[in-house]
């Protein structure tokens, strides 16, 4: 049985902020926020700030629905996905709760906070071990499934229809797409074409990582409009911004920073696994579909040792993924950044091995 632990994140406030040069244990866009977003925000801030915003989010619901082709109804906008995750857990996750281990640590945290009971079915060879999630999935209120996985980085391709489909319709799913629009062709991948063949299914998207806005925070989901609206029923009034609201519409528009930071993504994490192999011996890199990768030590240092050590010493930030329940300490997870970032990170990770 995997120990359930506590809810750790990665990023800048994970550790000392002021030791960090380069954070690679945020999996955001490599390009950030576009140009055109922030020259948005900027002409407009004295009223984005003084004014209540939209509590509907009607405009921003607008923009996503174009940019998805669903309709507004199917729509929910969060203060970040996790604000969703949690209005999932608080309207569905009564009793007996389902999440595959490892994975992203909130579905955890916002289970427990209901006083669910939390059953981790551990991965197999990094996927979904289908037949035994449907197993342990039986009389389940609520099951947490994200693709790609954080923090393995890998897709579950077939096997996530196959778990879908055979679950209770009863069992409510989420499924954390939130790291999707970065993997290419991400349309063949989606689940969000499938939310009117099974009614208890929502999927999450968040616009902090693929849009690069994760200080502003802004996520969605997308479900059927009876779900989306039970799930409303438990958002707090104004939970999202005006400034998040109008960088989401204006940032849905850009599709162009999208598709860039997808062919940086592609070529960068194919330079980095094939670098880390060839030029170190105690970093074994494992291939991934999405924006971050994760590596294996393959000495005897832990994961919080070489997690120190490359920060003190470069300033470079990677997760240390001990903190994910199941994990253990011999592994860390990086993000795919710019070029001269990437080079960077190399160097450290070359830098400590000798
Ligand atoms: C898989 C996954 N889902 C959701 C989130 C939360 O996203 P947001 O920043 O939109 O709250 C994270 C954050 O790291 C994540 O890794």
């Amino acid at each position: 049985m995997i120990e359930l632990r506590g809810c750790f994140h990665g990023g800048i406030y994970s550790v000392d902020p002021s030791l960090v040069k380069i954070d690679f244990s945020s999996n955001v866009n490599p390009l950030g926020v576009s140009k055109i977003v922030l020259s948005s925000i900027q002409k407009d801030l004295r009223s984005l700030s003084s004014s209540y915003p939209d509590p509907e989010c009607r405009d921003l619901k607008k923009s996503l629905s174009d940019y998805l082709k669903i309709h507004c109804e199917c729509i929910n906008v969060g203060n970040g996905a996790t604000e969703i995750i949690h209005n999932f857990a608080r309207m569905f996750a009564r009793e007996k709760v389902i999440i595959p281990s490892p994975s992203f640590c909130e579905y955890e945290l916002a289970s427990r906070r209901m006083g669910a009971s939390i059953i981790l079915v551990p991965l197999k060879n990094f996927n979904l071990d289908a037949d035994l999630i449907i197993e342990k999935a039986k009389g389940s209120d609520a099951i947490f499934l994200c693709n790609p996985n954080n923090p393995t980085g890998l897709l579950y391709r077939k096997s996530l229809k196959t778990i879908i489909e055979r679950l209770d319709s009863s069992t409510k799913i989420l499924v954390d797409e939130c790291f999707i629009e970065l993997v290419n062709g991400s349309n063949r991948h989606t689940m969000i074409r499938n939310i009117d063949e099974f009614d208890n299914l929502i999927i999450l998207r968040s616009l902090t990582k693929s849009f690069g806005l994760a200080g502003l925070r802004l996520g969605y989901s997308v479900s059927n409009p009876r779900l989306a609206k039970k799930l409303a029923s438990g958002q707090i009034s104004w939970n999202v911004n005006g400034i998040a609201q109008r960088a989401g519409i204006v940032a849905l528009r850009d599709s162009q920073h999208l598709t860039r930071a997808r062919a940086i993504v592609k070529k960068e994490r194919d330079f980095m696994y094939s670098n880390i192999r060839k030029k170190t011996q105690c970093f074994s890199p494992f291939k991934s579909d999405a924006n971050y990768f994760l590596i294996r030590l393959t000495n005897h240092n832990s994961s919080t040792e070489v997690r120190d050590s490359l920060l003190t010493r470069s300033g470079v930030l990677v997760r240390d993924c001990s903190t994910f329940s199941g994990m253990g300490s011999k592994y860390i997870r990086v993000a795919i950044k710019n070029h001269g970032e990437n080079l960077i990170l190399l160097n450290a990770l070359e830098s400590i091995e000798s």
